[in-house]
Formats: C-alpha cells, structure tokens, sequence
C-alpha cells in the first residue's frame, strides 16, 4: 500500500513541475462569449436615439480571457444591416477567417445570421480591443479585450485594482449617415458631438453631469489603468490630474516602465499605465482625469475634453456627484491641442521591454523595403457632378497614391479558393510613383489624382519586410495612425521631413524598438517599422482614423504559406459568411 502511495505522490510532484515549467500546455481553456448586435436606445447630451451596441451595452461588453486560451464569440446580427466584428491586435495566428474587416477576410454578417469568431491568444499579454469592422459601427460598437497573462507582471508595484478607461466619440446623429454624406458629397466630415471616457461624456458637456465616469481609489493604492481609444476619428492626450503615470505596456506588449505626466494615444492603440492614489485631496475627493485631441490637421474637428474623475474614498463625499466648481481642472496636466513636441517626446519614450523572458524579436535583416507615402487627395470632380470638397474637388486618401477600394467579395476567400474572379491584383507599388519633397511641397499644386483599385503586396512565409510610412504635405501635414492586421510590427526609426534610405537606417534601433499594431506616424514625418511576415493570410493595412480609411487611405498584404500545417491556413469554418 505505501508504495504505492509513494508512487502516487512522486508522479504528484512530477505533475507540478511540468506544469509548472509549461503552463501554456497546463490549462488550455476555451472561453466563450455570446455577442448579438443590435440596437438600444440611449441618451447623452439631452439626445435619444437608437445606437448600435453588443448586447445592448455601450461601450460593449468586456472580453478577459488567458494567454493561451481558445476565444469563442459567436456573434449574432440582428439588425437589417451587415455587420462584421475585428479583434485588434490578435495576432490570429493561421486563424485569418476571424479577423473580421468586412471584404477582407470575411463577407459580411448579414442580417439574422450569426458567425462564430474562433481563435487562439498566443503568446501576447495586455491590453487590446475588439470593434466593428464595417462602415462606421465601430463608432458605437467597441469594448475592452484583456489578456491575463501567464506569469506575474515583470512590474512590482501591487495592484489594487484595474479598470479600462475606453475612450470613445458620442454622435448625436448616425454616424453612418456622416459617411454616407461625405462620400457622397465629396466633403469632410462632420465631426462628433463628445468624447467620452467608458461611454460618458463627463459634465464639460451639456445634461451631462450624471454622466460622468467615477473611479473610487483608496489612499497609498496603486491601480492598473487599461487605457484604450476607440474614437473614430482622433489622437487623444489623457492626464490624471497631480497624478504621475507610469506606462507598463502598449498594444499587448510590455515596455520598459516609464513616468509621464500625460500620453498620447491615437485611435486603435492601447496603453496600459499604474497610478498611485499618493495626493492629498480636498473636501471633494476628486482629481480629474481628462482626454482631448492631439490635432494637427486643418479640417474641422471636435476640440472639446471629456473628464472624468478619480474619487478618493473616505474623503468627505457629495454623494458621488462631479463636484460642481470645475476650478481643478487647472491641474489636468494635459499637452495643448497641437503640441507635437510633447507627443514626440512621449513615444520617443517608449521602449520594449527586451527581458530575457520577453524578448524583442525585431528582425535584424530585411529582405525588402517598401516605401509608403501616405496622402490626402483632391481628386477632380466627375463630369455634371457637384462635389462640395475643397475647391469643388472631392476628397480622397491614398498610399503611393493607390486609394484601396473594398471588393464586393472577401479578398482571402478568393485568395484561398484560387477563385477566377479575383477581387485583388498584386502589384502595389514598393515606391511612390514621382519622388519629391514628400513633407515641404506646396499643398495644393503637388497634389494629383489618386487611382482606384484593390492592391496588395505579397510575401513568401517568413520574410522580413520594412515597411517606411512617410506623410506627405498634400492638403496638411498629419499624424496618421497606422494600423497592421495578423502581426505586430517593430518601431525600429522615425523622424521629421522626408526618409533618407542613405543616412537614416543607420541611426535604427535594433535593441529594444517598440512592439505595436498602430503607429502614429509623425505628422511631417516618417516611420520605418518592421514586420516578420509569418501569419499566412491576408491582412489589411489602414489608417485608424475612420474618414482616411472610406477615402482609400489603406492597402494590405498577403503572406503565402510556409511549410507543412503550422506554417499554414486552416481551412474556413463552416459558418464563414457567404457574399
Ligand atoms: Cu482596429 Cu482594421 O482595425
């Protein structure tokens, strides 16, 4: 009998090593989530209307789930029109059917039908989020995707607690009648009526009092702040007021920790920050915390500030209410709208983490540069048409002057299926079509006709592709959030005015760049970021804010299979939505 016993409990210890040593194997959990779309009625700023939501929640329902686990969303449309829903920054390894950008790698959800997004979180860790992926849902249809990780934090600090500070853009009409408008009429968009911090504008705007976002925090605590911006259409700067942050990780990747007074954060990224609750309040308790644009284009746009607040516990309270004297709002620690300088310095700042347990892959080589000027357009009105764009010309948006068109069927199905009928073509050019001076030209006589069409770029599985993102002055110069689908790319240089291909690949940094799936390439400037292609598919590349992406201001690219099944697509799933 004790022998056995003995047995049991050596094979007993065994276990706990192996799993100690390979958690990944330990507990691989599928979690599962039911999303249905429809409409709900809300009302912010004295304004009730039908908005779209996932289950009626705005912003929608939270997503936490395991590095490791298996994510199952079944997604149900029950509104007339089509939907899709994007997991951004999931790496969606062999898993390309589930990325979700309608016509790209899935057609639509149409109206009563449901499609199961299945798909694996590997090896990332942190903050992201899901959003519509059609039209302009995504204006309302967003929400939190956390990714718990496997080990502790590489941080000491203990965490108290932790919230998502979602930022977003209330429209009192529909936001997609805005699109359809613009497109339309050639015109800029209007833009939304307030941002918001989890869905509330905060009490700078009208009837908003009651809405306003209160987080309680108790004195000498730390918090783990999950800071996402979902707006359409803006960077953001966000500050606590007298409070330091200290940013952790962007985008699901750790950075090496560093203290800021406030940070920048364009549309699609993800920053997570701690803060500790160290000042001493007065009567009311509360410290604002705030969000307004990073602005450096010339249309018209929302320059208001959506607060909330932090609320210290057993400070004497007034019931929870936003103090009524806004005089605090002095110490909100926030950069002024155009204030490139303090954006350049903060994301200068941020580094990868480089730990030998999260190291910093960046590919060290390239096999090939591709130089991507990325403009606005004044294209010429079409004969016995009026366009009410500048100048009686239409706006449009470009990329080596190739404005994307979205096919009428998904690109990756025809890719896969060798369909006759292809909805793609793949000669995107690797360079701009004239070379000039992309960042000092004269805005309007530089500007040209951009083209129509679907091209993409394709790379064998594996290779190591530099990507150069250079803005351009045609119209303004503009902070431009680039955003990468199926990889995470690597920051590796940037800088003002135009690339030099001579002099500037010599100052890269190979060490520890920044890890991201959005990049906000420097307004008059350059990025060079670079991708290790290993996620076989297709994947779209676009701008992040919404009006850039309908004019064309997007491209993708498609990675062949390796060898053998793990370097390889998985078949579509049943259910694949059908065009
Ligand atoms: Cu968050 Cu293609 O987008």
């Amino acid at each position: 009998m004790e022998g056995v016993h003995k047995h049991y409990c050596i094979l007993l210890v065994l276990l706990v090593i192996i799993v100690g040593a390979f958690p990944f194997c330990s507990s691989q959990t599928t979690r599962r989530f039911q999303f249905n779309v429809e409409w709900k009625k809300m009302t912010r700023l004295c304004t009730t209307k039908q908005l779209l939501t996932v289950n009626g929640q705005y912003p929608g329902p939270t997503i936490a789930v395991h590095e490791g686990d298996n994510v199952e969303i079944k997604v149900k449309n029950r509104i007339a029109q089509n939907t899709t829903l994007h997991w951004h920054g999931i790496r969606q390894l062999r898993t390309g059917w589930a990325d979700g950008p309608a016509y790209i790698t899935q057609c639509p959800v149409r109206g009563g039908q449901s499609y199961t997004y299945k798909f694996t979180v590997t090896d990332q860790r942190g903050t992201l989020l899901w959003h519509a992926h059609y039209a302009w849902q995504r204006a309302s249809v967003y929400g939190a995707l956390i990714i718990y990780p496997r080990m502790p934090y590489p941080f000491s600090a203990p965490i108290q607690a932790e919230m998502p500070i979602i930022f977003g853009e209330w429209w009192n009409v529909n936001p997609d009648e805005v699109e359809k408008i613009m497109m339309l009429t050639g015109a800029g968009p209007d833009s939304s009526s307030a941002y918001t911090i989890n869905g509330l504008p905060g009490p700078l705007y009208p009837c908003s009092n009651k809405d306003t976002f209160i987080q309680t925090v108790e004195y000498g605590k730390t918090y783990m702040l999950r800071i996402i911006n979902a707006a359409l259409a803006d960077e953001l700067f966000f500050a606590v007021a007298k409070h330091t942050l200290t940013v952790v990780e962007v985008d699901a990747v750790y950075t090496k920790p560093f203290k800021t007074t406030s940070i920048m954060i364009a549309p699609g990224q993800t920053t997570t920050v701690l803060v500790t609750a160290n000042q001493v309040p007065d009567s009311t308790g509360m410290f604002v915390m705030a969000a307004r644009p990073y602005l450096t284009s010339v249309f018209p746009f929302n320059n208001s500030t959506t607060i909330g607040f932090l609320k210290y516990k057993n400070a004497r309270s007034q019931k929870g209410k936003p103090p009524v004297d806004l005089s605090s709002l002095q110490f909100h620690n926030l950069p002024a709208i155009e204030d490139t300088a303090f954006a350049t310095k903060f994301s200068d700042k941020i580094k990868s983490l480089a730990s030998p347990q999260y190291p910093c892959n960046v590919p060290k080589t390239i096999k090939k540069r591709v130089i991507i000027a990325i403009s606005l357009n004044l294209q010429d009105c079409p004969a016995k048409k009026t366009c009410s764009g500048f100048r009686g010309k239409s706006f449009f948006a470009s990329m080596n002057n190739q404005s994307f068109v979205r096919p009428s069927i998904s690109i990756l199905e025809s890719y896969y299926k060798n369909l006759t009928v292809s909805s793609f073509s793949s000669d995107f050019p690797e360079k701009p079509p004239n070379a000039f001076d992309y960042t000092g030209g004269d805005p309007l006589t530089q500007n040209m006709n951009t083209e129509f069409g679907t091209k993409l770029t394709v790379v064998p599985y594996g290779t190591n592709i530099e990507i150069v993102l250079q803005d351009t002055s045609f119209l303004n110069l503009e902070n431009h959030p680039i955003h990468v689908h199926g990889h995470n790319f690597f920051i590796v240089g940037t800088g003002f005015g135009n690339f030099n291909e001579a002099k500037d690949p010599k100052r890269y940094n190979l060490v520890d760049p920044p890890e991201r799936n959005t990049m906000a390439v420097p307004s008059g400037g350059w990025a060079a970021i670079r991708i290790k292609a290993d996620n076989p598919g297709v994947w779209f590349i676009h701008c992040h804010l919404e009006q850039h992406t309908s004019w064309g201001l997007a491209t993708g690219f498609i990675v062949q299979n390796g060898q053998g099944p793990s370097q390889s697509m998985l078949p579509p799933p049943q259910d694949l939505p059908s065009c």
